[in-house]
């Protein structure tokens, strides 16, 4: 499969280089902004379009590497152009392969390819880019291919339907950025308590990175600790009693959350008085 790049930014820069570490045919990029392109082209040795046909006449694969709210109008682009028979994707984690509209009426195929993970840097994100997992979905015709692709990339993947993309995206949020939420309310509650805010951030650093690295290695059930799991009710009362009410509101909904994962791990344990006051 020879792919064609459209966006030469942090992905496109990356999954090209990735592409073609692994033997995998890039014909080369296509971007808004010429500098951009042949930057890209120079980095993967390969070849810099100035022409968005000449990209689509030289590809089996138009791989759109463009922020989400470019996607629609470069596919408004490619339809005008002859894409017959070709694999389009964008890599977008919100978006579903859907945004290729009239695709009855287009005879191209349409994928979404997305990596969970970050690409923070064109130059070396590559280099851990091994380690991403893939969801992937879009028409049938053509998934064996995409599902070729990521076996040469040897990368995990599962395939899921277009209508649950966005609710897959939204448990990437949770795990990611709703994180970054819960750290900066547990951060605060200790400088109403008292701690300087950087002693706040410094004093949770080894919990935070243990519980990483614990729920990594052993998952959700082997890194579970604490009160809930111990049922120790007079303690979770007092945590509850003590928060503010949006804190204890969070506190309470994560803590039914937890609650489930320990009578998972405890299935002869009885948690009934837990389950009340949560
Ligand atoms: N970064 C991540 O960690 C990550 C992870 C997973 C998925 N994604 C997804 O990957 C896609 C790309 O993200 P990114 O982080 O690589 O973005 P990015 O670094 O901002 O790069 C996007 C590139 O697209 C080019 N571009 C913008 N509009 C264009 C247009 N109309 N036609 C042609 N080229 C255009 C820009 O080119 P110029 O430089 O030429 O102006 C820019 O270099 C998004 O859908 C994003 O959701 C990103």
């Amino acid at each position: 499969m020879k792919i064609g790049f459209i966006g030469a930014g942090k992905v496109g820069f990356s999954m090209g280089k990735y592409l073609t570490g692994r033997g995998i045919e890039v014909t080369g990029y296509y971007s808004r902004n010429p500098e951009s392109s042949l930057e890209a082209a120079n980095f993967t040795d390969t070849k810099q379009f100035l022409d968005l046909e000449q990209l689509v006449g030289d590809s089996d694969a138009i791989f759109l590497t463009v922020p989400d709210g470019e996607i629609a109008s470069v596919w408004e682009q490619l339809k005008e152009l002859p894409i017959q028979g070709k694999i389009i994707s964008h890599f977008s984690g919100a978006q579903s392969s859907d945004i290729f509209s009239e695709r009855g009426r287009i005879p191209a195929y349409g994928y979404s390819i997305h990596p969970l993970f970050a690409f923070n840097d064109k130059y070396s994100s590559y280099k851990d880019a091994d380690r991403a997992f893939y969801a992937i979905e879009g028409d049938s015709e053509k998934m064996a291919d995409i599902r070729r692709l990521l076996e040469i990339m040897g990368s995990g993947y599962t395939v899921i339907s277009a209508q649950n993309k966005i609710r897959y995206h939204a448990a990437a949020s949770i795990v990611s950025n709703l994180y970054v939420g819960l750290t900066s309310m547990a951060e605060q509650i200790l400088t109403e308590c008292g701690f300087a805010p950087d002693d706040a951030h410094r004093a949770f650093s080894p919990l935070i990175m243990n519980n990483a690295r614990n729920i990594v290695s052993y998952g959700t059930e082997g890194a579970l600790t604490g009160p809930v799991e111990r049922s120790d009710i007079a303690t979770v009362e007092g945590h509850i009693a003590n928060l503010s009410q949006k804190q204890s509101e969070v506190y309470k909904m994560l803590s039914a959350e937890v609650l489930e994962v320990a009578k998972r791990k405890h299935p002869d344990r009885d948690y009934q008085e837990m389950e009340k006051i949560l």
